[in-house]
């Protein structure tokens, strides 16, 4: 221990010597311990080495949160021996600071798990919680508590924050309040509030932070989540519920999105995975929307990469597939030291100025402009950005801010801070836009993703046909519900007992196959099985078999069973009820599809088309029975110069002996199966009626209705079975069969909600 100890002195010594000739020198763990956690470091001692100290949830490192390994071999901060590193438990701000009422129980501090109430004295009424709780993350719960008389002011008394003073006593119409923070607290919110004519203070209530508060990922997802929603729909566009017909009222104008993730020194690499991954979570998300913004995405350290450029949506030469393939795909290579702010401000700065050059000063005005930064602000080097940004609102607000018309609206700056140690007072001025918060406060970047999920709730959008959740979480039925929430099972109790799949292509009709059903069945012998919150069993009023289904019509051309036409519908009794877990698959040839595919302008069936069925071997998908709920099956649906060998294999079922196989497959069968290329999956009998599906971000637009096959190659109860060399299955393909869909769903003269199908 001696001897180490002044070996490290003699290191030291010899780097302090050599300084001149500019030699790097490692640190030294001495005195870097920390009592009851511990501490990771990004590049072991070498110099530009991170040290991050951790401890329990409830605790926090101190006196330093992290250590920066320098040119000369020293710790900045440096550790010091007389104030040894430890965890201390999170403390909460002093809750003592409520007027006209007590808190109980009067403490010096108050730490995690620490429970206080509070009364109001006679003759004045509580706001907000009587009860709270110090948590983990250093915040109370609840609300503040407020006790206040009615004075007859326009505004309410906006209480005082725990840790915060106030100034301003006078709550009447253009009346000020100010805060500021007690002690080592800072503020995160507004400084300053207004009272308003309409009797609301501007801005939110403030909230007093130590370096060791954050937000929990649900409370920005919230907060967050309702800013960017208001930025990408009006409260209308949500809500189709009431007249059972969809209202979309988009902002008109052009939506930029300009996107920064710090990959410094300070973000490790499986950081940089996840913060990647938070980015397409994030796009996913607003895709799911009606909008379809431009992006321009970089990561940055004291260098700007930029990954997408939204330059290239000006000219329409980047779609949002390839924006996510860009992330994906993205590296780092051998990432430069330090952080330089003010560069990437400077480089979103700039790419703005092109647009404005590009599009015109009068269509500029159209445009809005969303900021996000991810970073920690630390080890910044590019000085401070703030005349950037006070240079990118000129260009934005076209120096009206403030006149009637102003133009605030047009740009936000989010800050995402996330870090161990977070440099506050550099990141918060920089933040920008209405209402809402637009400055939050991470500790770990792995919650972001979670974050971001949770921003925009598939259950609350309810008009959006194919919109799912793509990942799984639990693996269990509702799970699979989410992914799947247009999935049937219809259950036949006829003539011939039978279950099929279908799906659910809106909220009254479900389309499966028309062989699920025998000459003779009646609707009420059929039942459709979906949970959405009320009976599981739905009740069918009429079934609609294609016009052209005729199963004996070539019996004298060699086809025993001939399955052209293979679809019906199923008009439900009552509509299905929307949520995450039930709503309709998007179909083929409708609005809601060029929506889903984000096709701008006047759409046509056939780009569509061009879009899902580009390849010549196409990658498809369809369900299959399988505890808890169903499996996927994988095929290649064979097109263009594949097709002819695929259907050739028709000629092998059994009851066909037609010697064209083109007798028995029509142009209006899709060909899936086989192992060329790639062993596909093959249909089993239950499968029949299911959906031939295809995703495209977070929705699944449906292709094809499956039929039949060559071969019983299903036994087991398993059906999650592969193909044989000559298996081969044949499905109905919905771009042919879409007179039919649209005479019945397209239907406006009907009592049930409507699809829009295009003209062309
Ligand atoms: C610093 O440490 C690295 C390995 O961790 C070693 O290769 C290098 O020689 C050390 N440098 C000095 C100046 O001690
Ligand atoms: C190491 O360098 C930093 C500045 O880079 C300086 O503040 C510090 O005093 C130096 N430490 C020693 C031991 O020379
Ligand atoms: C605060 O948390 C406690 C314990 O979890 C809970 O009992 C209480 O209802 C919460 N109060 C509020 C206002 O959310
Ligand atoms: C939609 O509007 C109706 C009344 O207009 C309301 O009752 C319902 O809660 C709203 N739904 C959503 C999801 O906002
Ligand atoms: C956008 O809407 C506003 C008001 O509704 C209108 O004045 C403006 O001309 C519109 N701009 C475009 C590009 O349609
Ligand atoms: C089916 O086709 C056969 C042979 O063409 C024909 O005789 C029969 O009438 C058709 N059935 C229906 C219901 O159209």
């Amino acid at each position: 221990m001696g001897t180490s100890g002044s070996w490290s002195w003699l290191a030291a010594l010899l780097c302090l010597l050599s300084l001149g000739v500019e030699v790097l020198c490692n640190c030294t763990r001495n005195d870097l311990d920390i009592e009851g956690g511990e501490y990771t470091l990004s590049k072991n001692l070498l110099p530009g080495s991170l040290l991050i100290y951790q401890c329990h949830d409830g605790y926090y490192p101190y006196p330093a949160l992290t250590r920066l390994c320098q040119p000369n071999g020293s710790w900045r901060p440096p550790p010091k021996r007389f104030l040894p590193q430890r965890c201390k438990r999170v403390e909460c701000p002093d809750p003592n600071v409520l007027e006209n009422g007590n808190v109980f129980p009067g403490q010096e501090k108050y730490y995690v798990g620490d429970v206080t109430s509070y009364d109001c004295y006679s003759g004045y009424t509580m706001r907000g919680s009587p009860s709270r709780v110090c948590l983990p993350n250093g915040k109370w719960n609840g609300s503040t508590p407020i006790c206040s008389r009615d004075s007859g002011d326009a505004c309410p008394d906006p209480g005082v924050p725990p840790g915060a003073s106030r100034v301003g006593n006078m709550f009447g119409i253009d009346d000020r309040v100010k805060y500021s923070c007690n002690g080592n607290l800072f503020l995160i919110g507004s400084k300053e509030r207004v009272c308003q004519e309409n009797g609301q203070w501007t801005g939110k209530e403030p909230a007093c932070y130590f370096k060791h508060t954050y937000d929990t990922p649900k409370e920005v997802s919230e907060e967050f989540g309702s800013a960017i929603k208001d930025t990408l729909t009006t409260s209308q566009s949500l809500n189709d519920t009431q007249e059972g017909r969809k209202i979309r009222i988009s902002k008109n104008g052009t939506l930029n999105i300009y996107i920064a993730v710090d990959i410094s020194e300070s973000i490790k690499e499986e950081e940089f995975d996840e913060a990647r991954n938070a980015v397409i979570t994030l796009i996913r998300k607003i895709s799911s929307f009606s909008v379809s913004p431009n992006y321009d995405i970089v990561f940055f350290s004291s260098e700007v990469y930029r990954v997408v450029n939204i330059l290239d949506f000006l000219d329409g030469k980047i779609k949002l597939n390839s924006v996510i393939e860009n992330l994906k795909n993205f590296k780092v290579g051998n990432k430069n030291t330090g952080t330089d702010l003010n560069l990437v401000f400077k480089a979103f700065e700039g790419q703005m100025g092109f647009i404005k050059e590009r599009v015109g000063k009068e269509r500029f005005k159209d445009h809005r402009h969303v900021l996000i930064f991810f970073t920690d602000g630390a080890y910044n080097m590019g000085g401070s950005p703030q005349p950037t940004v006070a240079r990118i609102k000129n260009m934005v607000y076209m120096n009206q801010l403030g006149e009637a018309g102003s133009r605030e609206e047009y740009l936000d700056i989010y800050v995402f801070a996330i870090g161990a140690d977070i440099f506050d007072e550099d990141l918060q001025p920089l933040t920008t836009g209405t209402g809402g918060e637009h400055y939050f406060r991470m500790k770990k970047i792995v919650e972001l993703q979670e974050t971001f999920d949770k921003i925009i709730d598939e259950s609350e959008v309810v008009g959006l046909c194919g919109l799912h959740r793509n990942y799984e979480t639990t693996g269990d039925k509702t799970d699979k519900r989410r992914k799947y929430p247009w999935l049937v099972f219809v259950i036949n109790q006829g003539i011939k007992r039978k279950t099929c799949i279908g799906s659910l292509v809106s909220p009254d009709f479900v389309l499966t196959a028309a062989h699920c059903f025998t000459f003779g069945d009646e609707a009420e012998h059929i039942k459709i099985d979906i949970e959405d919150g009320g009976k599981r069993e739905k009740k069918v009023k009429k079934i609609i078999l294609h016009e052209n289904y005729n199963l004996t019509a070539k019996v004298n051309e060699g086809v025993d069973e001939f399955y052209d036409y293979d679809v019906a519908l199923l008009r439900l009794e009552e509509p299905v009820r929307i949520s995450d877990v039930a709503r309709p698959i998007c179909i083929p040839c409708t609005q809601e599809t060029s929506d889903a595919l984000n096709l701008v302008g006047e759409s046509t069936c056939k780009q569509q088309e061009e879009v899902l069925l580009k390849n010549h071997r196409e990658r498809l998908s369809f369900l299959t029975r399988r505890e808890p709920l169903v499996a996927e099956k994988d095929v290649f649906a064979k097109l263009g110069e594949n097709r002819d060998l695929c259907i050739k294999k028709a000629l092998l079922a059994q009851g066909i002996t037609t010697k064209d196989e083109r007798v028995a497959v029509t142009d209006n069968f899709l060909c899936t199966g086989g192992l060329v290329e790639h062993r596909d999956h093959i249909a089993c009998t239950g499968d029949s009626g299911g959906a031939v599906f295809k995703n495209h971000e977070q929705r699944t637009v449906q292709i094809g209705v499956v039929s039949w096959g060559t071969h019983q190659v299903c036994s087991s109860t398993d059906g999650l079975v592969e193909s044989i060399d000559d298996s081969r299955d044949f499905h109905i393909n919905l771009f042919r069969v879409i007179p039919f869909l649209n005479k019945y769903l397209g239907d406006d003269s009907q009592d049930y909600t409507p699809l829009k199908f295009l003209k062309n």
